[in-house]
């Protein structure tokens, strides 16, 4: 009895019609209804020894400095006690040459372009996210039920469409976002046209996210205009070139007066606290990320280019730790890596046909790459 009333009340909080299961969920917002789940291909890929080329993750482990610090976190008791950052946003600030009071620390990248979209994005408004871009991009915002506009990135090279955009700049829009350099393409913005786009902007009260995850490795950053443009947000990360992206620790720069604002809707305890001491750690041993860096941006990407090249095989001039590669028959090609033990992903050119997108790890993990496309292709031909 007690459990029918139960079933009953539920059913009538959440229009559930128990006769035949139907869930209808009237009180969702309609345009969380009409989306789609997120749901990258990540099922089963840690757990058998996969070359993991699918996710533009370090192919190496973070600073052993990393793994020490959180081990004597974890000894330390306090796991028990809320979040404390302390100096965090002071040692980010002073790795990224910026004030602390212009960081604002994340949980993941992800978080900080969820909280801008949260607070420029109401119903209906609009954004620009030049077309292929990176999911959670497209994610917050129509978690908002913003109306996306999508310039799209040149067909033939990739590059960024920049008169295009500046035409889309109007009053109507309230956010745009620049991914430099564009996931899944690679390819990069120069830094004076960030500028033209960022003064239009300005001028039209537009908020500009610059989303810099790959940093480390483009050089690429928006930085030093953040003194003279109020309308400007980075977003980092520190899953990329510093290998910390299980933990989910990233950060926003912008204005002093922006960050207060932010501060409303970032929780107070988002970042935990593994993060915080993993992040202090990694930022005490910047070289051994700019080591990683080094290998794959003067080494490892040179090797992997010059044998498409040979090969004959197109891809998108990249400023990144990843190549998206063109082929008839891309699922074909990425079944074949599978089958050799190498995880590469399927993602959207500009003129929304799949190519492989390939990230790039050591000098060794290229050359594994190498031999196992050459495999594949010489059976796929
Ligand atoms: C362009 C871009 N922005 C942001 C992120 C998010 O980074 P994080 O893993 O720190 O959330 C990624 C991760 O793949 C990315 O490629």
């Amino acid at each position: 009895m007690a459990i029918s009333a139960t079933l009953f009340f539920l059913a009538k909080s959440y229009n559930i019609n128990l006769g035949i299961l139907k869930i209808t969920m009237a009180n969702f917002r309609e345009n969380i209804r009409k989306m789609s789940q997120y749901k990258p291909p990540l099922e089963g890929r840690a757990s058998k020894d996969y070359l993991l080329l699918d996710f533009n993750e370090r192919t190496t482990g973070p600073s052993p400095k990393v793994k020490e610090a959180l081990k004597k976190f974890i000894d330390s008791g306090k796991l028990q006690v809320y979040p404390e950052y302390g100096d965090l946003e002071a040692e980010i600030a002073k790795y990224t040459g910026v004030k602390t009071t212009q960081v604002m620390a994340t949980n993941g990248g992800d978080q900080g372009i969820d909280i801008i979209c949260r607070a420029y994005l109401n119903e209906g408004d609009k954004v620009i996210i030049p077309f292929p871009g990176f999911a959670m991009h497209y994610q917050s915002a129509g978690i908002q039920g913003a109306e996306i506009l999508g310039p799209t990135y040149h067909k033939e090279d990739g590059a960024f469409p920049l008169e295009e955009t500046l035409d889309l700049l109007s009053e109507e829009v309230k956010l745009i976002i620049l991914c430099n350099p564009n996931n899944p393409l690679g390819s990069s913005i120069q830094i004076a046209d960030v500028e033209k786009i960022l003064k239009k902007a300005k001028e039209k009260e537009i908020a500009v996210l610059h989303d810099e995850a790959y940093f480390e490795f483009s050089g690429i950053t928006a930085k030093d205009f953040i003194p003279d443009y109020d309308n400007l947000y980075i977003m980092r990360t520190f899953a990329k070139a510093f290998g910390l992206v299980s933990i989910r620790a990233g950060y926003i720069i912008s204005q002093e007066a922006n960050n207060q604002e932010l501060l409303k809707i970032r929780g107070p305890y988002d970042i935990n606290m593994f993060a915080k001491t993993a992040v202090l750690a990694a930022l005490e041993d910047i070289k051994y990320m700019e080591d990683f860096v080094q290998e794959v941006m003067k080494n490892s990407k040179p090797k992997l280019e010059k044998f498409l090249k040979e090969q004959g095989i197109f891809f998108y001039p990249s400023a990144a730790n990843f190549l998206l590669l063109r082929f008839p028959n891309p699922q074909e090609v990425m079944r074949g890596l599978k089958s050799k033990g190498i995880l590469v992903r399927l993602k959207s050119t500009p003129d929304d046909k799949k190519a492989i997108r390939v990230s790039i790890g050591i000098l060794k993990d290229t050359e594994r790459f190498i031999d196992g496309l050459t495999e594949v292709l010489n059976k796929v031909k």
